[in-house]
């Protein structure tokens, strides 16, 4: 796939950088302890071959952009080898009933234009639209999107949390094509898989990821990226006790066994059994400590067998394939 020049690879990892720059809270400032936190993490990402970047306008009420932004101008040059991707349509807003969602004309100008000036930059290689709003309309959506790529503030256009009637209609509105489709996907999160071998059958009930979509995104080149794919540490975290769930204890055992027979680390084997879906899945990793990251990038060098693909994927669900 192209986003603008520059090529990617069938299959990367991309480095989510919700983690950077400090509190969440809009009033509490970024600490050098913040920026240096950033520039660790970004650096080792970069020395494990990383060069696509994933962030958001409310992560860390902006300071995650901010302090990635900070880095771009600490080094020049860099700006032109990497693939910066944000996304837009949240609002954080502080109410009493929590955030909502707004695709608005005026929402996704003001936003994409605070990401740019946050992130020291003048466009960026993907936008996605963040979660999907019920108020969208066709007419406001079009026009901001076709201002954003006429201006080259945007060169590709993506989602997240959308499902395949979903991105066509964006798709419909738009008349541009979506790139990329970010959802929850892990070893954790398994209902992408169930849905295809659930159908007609007890695996396929109450399942929370809709059939049709992983083939959709297949079919027409969306490419398919896994937020939390570590599952936020649950596996490779140490401590276990009686309120952890029977099916993670589980996991982390077969997790830990097929890690010390490949003599690898767990999050390395949790990413690679994503990674080994035909569907070519991207994960999006979370994690600030330059280890893990290092960990992470192994699992391109990890082979999972049929097997061992499959007792994880039982053990993780607690329950048989039919
Ligand atoms: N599109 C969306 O709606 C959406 C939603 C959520 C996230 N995202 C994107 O996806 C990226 C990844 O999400 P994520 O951070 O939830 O996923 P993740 O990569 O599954 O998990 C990373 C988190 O788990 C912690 N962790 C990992 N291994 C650990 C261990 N062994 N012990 C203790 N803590 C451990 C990390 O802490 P440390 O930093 O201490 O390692 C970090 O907080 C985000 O950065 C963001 O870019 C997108």
């Amino acid at each position: 796939m192209k986003i603008g020049n520059k090529s990617l690879p069938e299959q990367y990892i991309i480095y989510g950088a919700m983690g950077l720059g400090g509190a969440w809270e809009e009033d509490t400032p970024i600490t050098e302890a913040h920026i240096e936190e950033a520039h660790a993490a970004l650096s080792t990402a970069l020395e494990c071959g990383i060069s696509f970047f994933d962030l958001a306008d409310i992560y860390k009420a902006g300071k995650s952009e901010t302090v990635f932004g900070h880095y771009l101008k600490e080094n020049p040059g860099m700006r032109e080898k990497i693939i910066i991707q944000s996304k837009v349509g949240i609002r954080l807003t502080g109410a009493p009933f929590g955030s909502r969602f707004d695709f608005s004309y005026s929402h996704i100008i003001e936003a994409t234009d605070g990401i740019l000036k946050r992130l020291n930059t003048d466009y960026l290689d993907i936008l996605l639209l963040h979660r999907p709003d019920p108020l969208m309309s066709r007419d406001e959506l079009k026009r901001a999107i076709d201002e954003l790529f006429n201006q080259g503030k945007i060169r590709a256009l993506g989602v997240s949390n959308m499902d395949h009637h979903q991105i066509q209609l964006i798709e419909s509105y738009t008349g541009r094509k979506i790139v990329a489709n970010q959802l929850e996907l892990s070893l954790l999160k398994t209902d992408f898989v169930a849905s295809a071998v659930g159908f007609n059958n007890s695996v396929g009930k109450n399942l929370d990821f809709p059939l049709g979509t992983l083939e959709y995104c297949m079919l027409n080149d969306v490419s398919l990226q896994s937020w939390s794919p570590l599952a936020r540490g649950i596996y490779s975290k140490q401590t276990i006790d009686e309120s952890t769930p029977k099916t993670i204890c589980q996991t982390k055992e077969i997790l830990g066994r097929i890690a010390k027979n490949k003599g690898t680390s767990i999050d390395s084997i949790v990413l690679a059994w994503l990674m080994k879906h035909p569907s070519k899945i991207n994960p999006v990793i979370g994690t600030t400590k330059p280890e893990r990251i290092k960990n992470a990038v192994e699992a391109f060098n990890v082979q999972l067998t049929r097997d061992e693909w499959y007792e994880l994927l039982v053990a993780s669900r607690g329950q048989r394939m039919p």
